[in-house]
């Protein structure tokens, strides 16, 4: 009986030790699938950027801006008198989001 309680403390003990490595693990899992899904998407944005700014100047037009949300609104409301108007609003609001956070501040 006595080994019996000893048996199971060490099991116990073996448990806890163990259950917040597992634990970590999930989380770091889960993270990383967070991380790789964002990079997914700030890729697939940063190509729409891309080819749609690239379509009538060089993308350094924008890459060598800095300006705020308001500004870039602003900048994209002129590239859409200039011709621009092929974007969905998602696309262009993904695009604005995009030139905040590489090429902007604040919001
Ligand atoms: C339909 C053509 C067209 C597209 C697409 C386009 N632009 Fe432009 N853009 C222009 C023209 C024309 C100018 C003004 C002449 C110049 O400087 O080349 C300009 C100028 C700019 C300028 C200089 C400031 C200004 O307002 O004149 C910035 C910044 C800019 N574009 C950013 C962008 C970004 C960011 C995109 C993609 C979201 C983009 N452009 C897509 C045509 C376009």
């Amino acid at each position: 009986m006595k080994r019996f309680v000893m048996l199971s403390l060490l099991g116990l003990a073996f448990a806890a030790l163990a259950s917040p490595v597992v634990s970590e693990e999930a989380i770091s899992e889960e993270e990383q699938q967070a991380q790789e899904e964002k990079a997914d998407e700030v890729s697939a944005t940063k190509e729409l950027f891309e080819q749609t700014c690239a379509a009538c100047h060089g993308i350094r037009q924008a890459t060598n801006q800095n300006l705020s949300r308001d500004d870039w609104n602003w900048v994209m409301d002129d590239m859409e008198d200039y011709g621009m108007t092929w974007l969905t609003d998602e696309q262009r609001d993904d695009i604005v989001d995009f030139l905040v956070e590489n090429y902007g501040y604040g919001d």
